[in-house]
Formats: structure tokens, C-alpha cells, sequence
């Protein structure tokens, strides 16, 4: 059925946005094979973005826990993440849908610092909304995405971090839609935004295939953290034909299995409707969604993208969870090892795999470092005080 994964997916919005839906799926197919949009797309991932973003061999995490650990460098990338990828190619999108506004809304601020960036590059207005709660703890990209022009939202309703940011984004595209386009940060959402954001986001993994294919290996293992699934489902989109490469989605396992203390969706959540699709979702006992908690904005979310939820229950990815702390301690692993700085978001990945790093003995990892740290710094120094 178009626009499902499986059960999963589909458009359960406002009837109004179903035609600008449709609308936005069309100019999507018929620009995605487009020469020229192509051309000018990969021209500002080359030489605007810095990809290719290189694959590094870890050698000193690889010694110390007895396997072979490669990072996909996304960190490196203009902005300081992935969100990049798909910032530029729906603000491209968006341009040639003759769309003069862009609006946004962002977690840890990475996507609306990359959507405020390309905005200002292309001459598009732009608005972004946060919950007040993320506002705060990334106060710095908020000053960004002002400096670049963009007018910053805050919200301050239901819990304050992302979901209520989607949720302000949706209702004002609903007024909004005839002069401005959604550019939704992560792989969920409706049909068609899950498709589109993983269709920018699968250069990540075309370009690991290759790295790998050039080797004359692959991986055993992809570890990516999921928060909405963008980075994720862009890096797996690589190696879903690859059956011998397992790929391992970590969400935030918060402080502990309880009831909004953590986002563990695929661990701990039902099939359900949230935000425009269906997917897993948290929800409490009266079947409310439930409060989320983690120590990464990027990864607090109660929704997870429908691609992700598909490619669970047809068993070709696995999800698992890393705790605030198992991260943090990931973050400050990678730092002193490799001297890298992992954004909070990915060092969720980082952490499962130390925890886990006894069942990864002897086999091939490549982790996706999906952004870097910088943006993180005062929420690791209080956490870790004492420790650094
Ligand atoms: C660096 C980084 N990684 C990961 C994420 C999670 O998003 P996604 O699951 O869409 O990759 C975010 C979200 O803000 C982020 O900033």
C-alpha cells in the first residue's frame, strides 16, 4: 500500500494537508531523478557540506576491546552533524517548489541549525520551533540558529522537548502550506516525509558500501542511535541487502525501564498512531504518550520513524538501548581513546557497543558517528563531574 511500511506508516493528519502531501511526494519523485536538481544537491554535499565524510579506523578502541571498530565521520560535516544531509536536499526541494518560507522543528538544534544554514545559503525565510526544555539545554544552537537568521519558537507546552516542537511545526504548515514547506527533521512523520528523509540521508550509506566494498569486507555489525531513525535508517539503507551484516539501532535507555524515564520505543512501546503515522510509541496506562526521558535531546522523543518499526518486525534490524550513564561513558571512552568529542545522540551507540563489547570480539564494527559533542560539553561536564 503506498506510503506504509508493512502496517506501518501512512497519513493520519488534517485532511487539508493531504493535497500538499500528495503534492510534495510528486515534486519529490519526479526531482530525485533529476539531473540538475542532483547536480546542484551533490555539488553543495561536496563542496558546501564536506562529503564524502571519511570512515575511521579506530585503533586504539579496536586494541583495547579486541575487534575491528571503524566510525563513519558524520561529525565532521558542516553544522557538526547528519541533519545536514536532508536539510539541504528539502531546502532544494523546497526552492523548486517555488516555496519562499521554510520552518522547522529540532531537538538537540542540530537539525535547526543545519535547516537555519541552508535557509540563509538560499535566500528561503525560516522558522524553527523547540520545546523550551531542549531550548535551554542547547542554548548555544539556539544562539546559532539566531546568528543565521532564523527566528527561533519556543514551546512551552506538554513536555517541553521535541515532540511538542513537531507538534507546533505540524499545526502552523496546516495555515502555512501554500507559502512555505515542512522540513522535517528525521525519518517519521507522514507520508511521504519518512521516504524523503531517508532518501537524503542514504548517502551515508552509499558511501560505507563502498568504503567496504573497496576493502573487499563487510561489516559484521552497523551500530547507529535512533532517534527519530534518519541517521539510522541512512546508514542501514547501505547493507539491508547485505544479509550477512547485522544492524543494530540503540535508542535512549534513559535512567531506567520505568515509565518516562527513558525512550526505548521498540523495547517498551505499543503499535500506535503519533505525529502523522503509525509506528511504535510510548504510552501510558491510559493510553496516553508517554513522557520521555534522555540525557540527549536529540533521542527524547516518544515516536520512532515507521521504516524502523518494518524493518523490526520483519527481524532484519535489531534494536536495543543504552542508559544516560552508558552513554556519557561511551562520550568520554571515545574521547580519551580516539580523541573525539561524540555528540550525546551518538554516543549512545558508542556506549552499547563498550557494554556489549565482549559479544563484538574478533567481528567488524562500523558505528555511525552521527554528529560531534560540542553542543553537548555543559551537559557532560555536570553529569561527570568528578570523573573528568
Ligand atoms: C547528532 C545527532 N544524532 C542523532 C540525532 C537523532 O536523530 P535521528 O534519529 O533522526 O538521526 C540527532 C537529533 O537531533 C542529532 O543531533
Amino acid at each position: 500500500m503506498k506510503g506504509f511500511y508493512g502496517e506501518f506508516g501512512g497519513q493520519f493528519v488534517a485532511e487539508t494537508l493531504i493535497p500538499v502531501l500528495d503534492e510534495l511526494d510528486k515534486s519529490f519523485e519526479l526531482l530525485k531523478c533529476d539531473k540538475d536538481f542532483n547536480d546542484k544537491l551533490n555539488d553543495l554535499l561536496k563542496n558546501y557540506a564536506g562529503r564524502p565524510t571519511p570512515i575511521y579506523y579506530a585503533e586504539n578502541m579496536s586494541k583495547k576491546y579486541g575487534c575491528k571498530v571503524y566510525f563513519k565521520r558524520e561529525d565532521l560535516l558542516h553544522t557538526g552533524a547528519h541533519k545536514i544531509n536532508n536539510s539541504l536536499g528539502q531546502a532544494l526541494l523546497a526552492k523548486k517548489m517555488g516555496k519562499k518560507r521554510i520552518i522547522a522543528e529540532t531537538g538537540a538544534g542540530q537539525h535547526g541549525v543545519a535547516t537555519a544554514t541552508v535557509a540563509a545559503l538560499l535566500n528561503l525565510k525560516c522558522t524553527v520551533y523547540m520545546g523550551s526544555i531542549d531550548a535551554k539545554r542547547q542554548s548555544m544552537n539556539v544562539k546559532r540558529m539566531k546568528m543565521l537568521g532564523a527566528e527561533v519558537k519556543v514551546v512551552d507546552e506538554g513536555t517541553k522537548t521535541l515532540k511538542d516542537a513537531v507538534s507546533a511545526a505540524l499545526r502552523e504548515w496546516v495555515s502555512s502550506c501554500n507559502t512555505t514547506h515542512y522540513v522535517l527533521g528525521s525519518a517519521l512523520g507522514p507520508y511521504p516525509f519518512p521516504k524523503i528523509v531517508s532518501h537524503f540521508q542514504s548517502v551515508i550509506g552509499k558511501e560505507s558500501r563502498e568504503y567496504f566494498e573497496n576493502l573487499g569486507i563487510m561489516p559484521d555489525y552497523i551500530i547507529a542511535c535512533v532517534g527519530g531513525g534518519s541517521n539510522a535508517i541512512g546508514v542501514f539503507k547501505g547493507f539491508l541487502d547485505v544479509e550477512s551484516v547485522r544492524l543494530v539501532g540503540v535508542e535512549a535507555g534513559g535512567i531506567s525501564d520505568k515509565d518516562g524515564e527513558h525512550a526505548a520505543r521498540m523495547s517498551f512501546g505499543k503499535k500506535g498512531i503519533f505525529q502523522g503515522s503509525l509506528s511504535y510509541v510510548l504510552t501510558d496506562k491510559s493510553g496516553q504518550i508517554s513522557n520521555v526521558h534522555s540525557v540527549s535531546a536529540g533521542l527524547d522523543y516518544a515516536g520512532v520513524g515507521p521504516e524502523h518499526s518494518f524493518l523490526k518486525e520483519i527481524k532484519r534490524c535489531e534494536y536495543h538501548y543504552a542508559r544516560d550513564k552508558e552513554a556519557l561513558d561511551g562520550c568520554l571512552e571515545l574521547c580519551k581513546l580516539e580523541g573525539i568529542l561524540p555528540a550525546l545522540e551518538s554516543s549512545h551507540a558508542v556506549g552499547y557497543f563498550i557494554k556489549n563489547a565482549s559479544k563484538f570480539k574478533d567481528k567488524t564494527i562500523l558505528i555511525n558517528l552521527s554528529g560531534r559533542g560540542d553542543k553537548d560539553l555543559e551537559i557532560i561536564l555536570e553529569n561527570m563531574e568528578g570523573t573528568i
